[in-house]
């Protein structure tokens, strides 16, 4: 699915390519969810990163401020990764998919999880990125990010921490998203889950070496 990646079509910008897509992802209709979200919200970070880090959507404060991350699960994701030895500034950040997609409670905007469609559709983005950033390594955050790039073919909870090869010939390190281990931070063996993260994360170490 990410094969058919728009990359080739954005390579003329004088702001160059990525700044390119990003401004064509802002007029993105390709499925229905810009209608309900603030904004789109491309992936950042370094241009030519080594590491390529996909979640699955953002969240509400994403949503509001047009960053990747930058709400309660990113924050919980930047200590996972200073506390690997990694700095977030070597790495791109982006989403399987670039809108928030939500239902309404009172005043609240519920996460809701994307469908298989709105992943698929948005993969042209999400290849693109890719496909212009051209990272050594991708990293998978929880069960959409893996669907969007491996397809159906493996399971966050087996696979987790391998490291495997892509249709795309980039290797992905699948791992769990940070919210699902922010929303079990009150059982037993939360700390022991938030190691393993860490130590998961660790694995992205020798990509980002010259
Ligand atoms: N969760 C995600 O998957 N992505 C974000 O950008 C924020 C929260």
């Amino acid at each position: 699915m990410l094969k058919n990646a728009p990359a080739p079509a954005f390579q003329d910008h004088a702001d160059g390519p990525l700044d390119a897509m990003r401004q064509a992802a802002e007029e993105c209709r390709r499925c229905d969810l810009y209608r309900d979200a603030t904004q789109v919200v491309f992936g950042e970070g370094a241009r030519h990163a080594r590491v390529l880090l996909i979640g699955e959507q953002p969240g509400d404060r994403e949503d509001q401020l047009g960053h990747p991350f930058v709400g309660p699960a990113g924050r919980f994701l930047d200590g996972c990764l200073e506390e690997a030895g990694i700095d977030r500034a070597d790495c791109y950040l982006t989403n399987a998919v670039k809108h928030f997609k939500f239902k309404r409670l009172g005043k609240r905007r519920i996460h809701e999880k994307p469908n298989t469609g709105e992943v698929r559709r948005c993969a042209w983005w999400l290849g693109g990125e890719i496909a212009l950033v051209k990272p050594r390594l991708l990293v998978t955050l929880g069960a959409t990010a893996a669907f969007a790039v491996l397809g159906k073919r493996y399971a966050v909870t087996v696979d987790r921490g391998r490291i495997v090869d892509t249709e795309i010939g980039v290797p992905a390190l699948i791992t769990v998203h940070p919210s699902a281990l922010l929303r079990s931070r009150g059982r037993p063996d939360a700390e022991q889950e938030r190691q393993r993260f860490v130590a998961e994360l660790g694995k992205m170490k020798p990509f980002l070496k010259a």
